[in-house]
């Protein structure tokens, strides 16, 4: 058989060791790999390289992604589509492996559904994909959120000042939600909850109150209501660029205000996208690159590889995409348990 393999969306720490597991489960197998450069771009324009064995040494410990990575739309226009499937009959592909977060699977499962031999395999750092209990690149990216939480806390208590950090996770709060809880924060802000600025004022007084500073976790994605400077750029899947919201200054410029404390923020951004990815990530993106192969090989067409407690296994990529998966009342009990 011969494969092909793409990452797309947003990078992430696992990226690399999903793709070595992709060449090497399939070199076992006695398949070759071809990889696609930049994402679903790459299907379209026919950008590619080879990905022998030799080519993946050392991808198990590396941040990003060798293959490239876009926010193309593939099926945004008829034209692309027919660029596409044109691509994967030129190389003779038998299958096509797409490693992505949901707008990459909702790519796949549009390609799927036009007669390509497409599996899937969930990742972000967002953590939000439906029907996986966890997305490799989210625990490398928050414990690099919560070292800069540290990092913040002490600073905070030497200056005697409030600090907001804002984190990414686009609509979903586990990145901001996983921040607070392993950092420490007196209050987190997520989207799955109303803004309550009340509530938010009184958190940051009585940390102030008690130990001379305040902590707050903010994800990109709240809804802090009307307010100026809402850049409102979009990506190809008509996604806000979140971050351009600077919902962290905002917050900061808003306790300040109101309580005189001082008050700063941070933004971290792509530190977060950055770096090796840490042991958990590792394992999760070669077991689930591995079983999309073992998918394909099965005939699995149309599926996407997922874990499921301790287990990996395949689930219709039209039960993963479309939905975001947020998070749930239980895990905000357990979070404000810890508020100031
Ligand atoms: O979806 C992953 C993510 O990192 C989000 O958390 C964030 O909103 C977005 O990507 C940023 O996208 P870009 O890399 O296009 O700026």
């Amino acid at each position: 058989m011969k494969f092909g393999v793409l990452t797309g969306g947003g990078d992430c720490p696992g990226l690399n060791p999903a793709i070595r597991a992709v060449v090497l489960r399939a070199a076992r197998a006695g398949h070759e790999t071809l990889g696609f450069l930049d994402g679903w771009k790459g299907v379209r324009d026919d950008l590619t390289r080879p990905l022998l064995p030799t080519d993946v040494t050392g991808l198990i410990g590396r941040g990003g992604t060798v293959l490239g990575s876009s926010r193309t739309n593939p099926f945004g226009r008829e034209a692309d589509a027919a660029k596409v499937l044109e691509t994967l009959d030129r190389h003779r592909l038998d299958a096509l492996i797409a490693i992505g977060g949901d707008d990459t699977l909702s790519a796949a499962l549009e390609l799927h559904r036009r007669g390509g031999r497409v599996v899937g395999v969930p990742k972000t750092m967002d953590n939000d994909v439906t029907g996986t209990d966890w997305t490799f690149g989210f625990h490398s990216a928050t414990a690099v959120a919560v070292d800069a939480l540290e990092r913040l806390r002490d600073t905070a208590g030497s200056h005697h000042r409030a600090i907001v950090l804002e984190v990414m996770g686009r609509h979903a709060g586990w990145v901001a939600l996983a921040t607070g809880l392993a950092g420490g924060a007196d209050a987190t802000l997520v989207p799955e909850e109303g803004y309550d600025e009340s509530a938010l004022l009184a958190r940051v007084r009585a940390a102030v109150h008690a130990r001379g500073y305040a902590l707050v976790v903010a994800s990109e994605g709240i809804d802090l209501g009307p307010r100026r400077g809402s850049a409102g750029a979009k990506d190809e899947f008509g996604h806000e660029l979140l971050r351009e919201r600077q919902v962290g200054v905002e917050l900061a410029r808003r306790i300040e205000e109101s309580t005189g404390i001082e008050t700063r923020s941070a933004q971290i951004g792509h530190i977060q996208r950055g770096g090796a990815p840490e042991l958990f990530d590792r394992i999760l993106a070669t077991r689930l690159g591995a079983h999309a192969v073992d998918l394909a090989l099965a005939g699995r067409f149309g599926e996407v590889a997922v874990l499921r407690g301790e287990v990996v296994t395949g689930i219709p990529l039209a039960d993963a995409v479309g939905t975001s998966k947020v998070v749930t009342p239980a895990w905000l009990d357990l979070l404000h348990t810890f508020d100031a």
